[in-house]
């Protein structure tokens, strides 16, 4: 039915045995389809054991459940867990999902106590509590991911803090920048979105266990114990809120969606960087592709794809907003909505953060056609500007003008700034002297950004030396 692996049962079948008090007949097939979620909840097996150990654990604590009951299901769930990992559990589907799935192997295992599980708890908080879990080690994992993409994109800086390439706006030659001032510029964006993932992890961090269905319950549960034992800094304050929120959900798909807005600029730079055009990045044939019939092509498609994951993962984004969209307290079946839209996203941001941070790192920069292509297209033109004002006295508005006739007068003889002859250049200016060609050359431009955040070789290291100490 939902996966392969899912026993389907046909429609005949007798009520639910987990809620079947009231119901005469069983499911319809086609109903059992919609509404079953074990095809893909069976991902929550962890988290879902994890809340069903702490909850038991807790209930035996404060005197709900004897203590031998609560230390059969303790074990009896470490039993299940083992199965599931093994791939010896039976997963079915007529149990609708991951939570009854484990339940009734529990109950299988142990007997009666199983049944007690369930006490002063529904599957609206215990799903909500083993979503967060997901959620929450999804935020870790992305945080590593970043900080490893950033190793990757520091150490590039650090090679080429002082290799003068073209910066670019609207894609046109603008100024002269360095290599290493190119790659420090992901590095912050990766890490404002490091410090989105740590920032909604803290705020998820509060646990939704013993909500039970929406009201709480009237069970002395210990909610601050089963916080603790799940790594929760306290429990959510609101019963009502805490099973129908999903807000941690649709953080970790925001910070997800810009990460890979991110991933995919990069994307776009390599795959124009890569192009024969431009050739200023080479990629290793380890994260390229050839064509199946021109010999010649060496095509950057992990670039391409890298650059495509936003689809996916803002789809998801706004899939899930749609569903939560308009929903009134507390829990709708909606919800059950959310799950394989955060898989689905949470897989292609690893996926597309590792192959990013392999691709980076193999990456080679073209030196020499960095350099040229450079001091091509006029680069130097602010420096001019910029020496006019320095040391001729010119106001900035007035220097503009000044070079713009310079830079025409280039364009008409087809040569570079600094090759028009020093009389040529008087001509147009008399405050012009022979000192202007210090300014003219690429290094000389880039090595007088010393402004704080400016291309300056030594303002790169200085960020990466900063950027080191902070990862560690
Ligand atoms: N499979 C459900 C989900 O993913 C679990 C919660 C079910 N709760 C309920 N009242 N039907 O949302």
């Amino acid at each position: 039915m939902t996966t392969s692996d899912t026993t389907a049962t046909d429609s005949s079948g007798a009520a639910n045995q987990m809620w079947g008090g009231r119901f005469a007949e069983g499911p319809d097939a086609i109903m059992q389809a919609i509404n079953a979620s074990i095809g893909f909840d069976k991902r929550l097996y962890a988290q879902d054991i994890a809340g069903s150990r702490a909850h038991a654990a807790m209930l035996g604590a404060v005197g709900i459940l004897q203590g031998s009951d609560a230390e059969a299901i303790g074990e009896g769930l470490l039993t299940v867990l083992s199965e599931i990992e093994d791939g010896k559990f039976q997963f079915r589907v007529e149990l609708e999902d991951i939570h009854l799935n484990v339940e009734s192997r529990l109950t299988e295992i142990i007997g009666e106590a199983g049944k007690r599980l369930h006490t002063g708890r529904s599957r609206n908080d215990q799903v909500a509590v083993d979503f967060r879990l997901w959620v929450r080690d999804q935020c870790d994992a992305a945080t590593q991911g970043l900080s490893g993409l950033m190793r990757a994109f520091l150490a590039q800086a650090e090679a080429g803090a002082d290799w003068v390439m073209p910066g670019f706006t609207h894609l046109q030659t603008a100024q002269p920048v360095t290599w290493g001032h190119h790659m420090m510029a992901y590095v912050e964006m990766f890490a404002r979105d490091r410090s989105r993932f740590d920032d909604a992890r803290r705020r998820m961090n509060e646990c939704p266990l013993g909500a039970a269905a929406l009201a709480g319950t009237g069970f002395p549960i210990d909610r601050h114990m089963t916080a603790k034992a799940l790594g929760f800094d306290r429990p959510t304050a609101n019963s009502l809120d805490s099973v129908s929120d999903r807000d941690f959900a649709l953080e970790f798909l925001a910070a997800a969606s810009i990460c890979a807005m991110h991933l995919s600029r990069f994307a776009e730079e390599l795959v124009i960087w890569s192009s024969a055009q431009f050739r200023f990045a080479r990629l290793s044939d380890r994260w390229t592709t050839g064509s199946s019939i021109m010999p010649q092509k060496k095509n950057a498609d992990v670039a391409e794809l890298l650059r495509a994951k936003l689809g996916r993962i803002l789809g998801a984004t706004v899939a899930l907003f749609t569903v939560m969209k308009g929903l009134a307290l507390t829990y709708s079946k909606d919800m059950q909505e959310d799950k394989e839209q955060v898989f689905d996203a949470a897989d292609s941001l690893m996926l597309g953060l590792a192959a990013m941070t392999g691709m980076v790192g193999d990456m080679t920069a073209n030196r020499e056609v960095l350099k040229q292509a450079a001091a091509s297209g006029f680069s130097t033109a602010t420096d001019l500007a910029d020496w006019l004002v320095r040391e001729a006295g010119l106001p900035f508005r007035e220097a503009h003008h000044v070079t713009g006739t310079l830079v025409a007068l280039a364009e008409r003889k087809g040569c570079d700034l600094p090759e028009l002859a020093l009389a040529e250049m008087t001509a147009v200016h008399p405050g012009i002297t022979a000192g202007i060609h210090s300014v003219l050359g690429v290094e000389n431009s880039v090595r007088s950004r010393m402004s704080y955040g400016g291309t300056a070789p030594d303002q790169v290291r200085a960020q990466v030396a900063r950027w080191k100490a902070a990862l560690g």
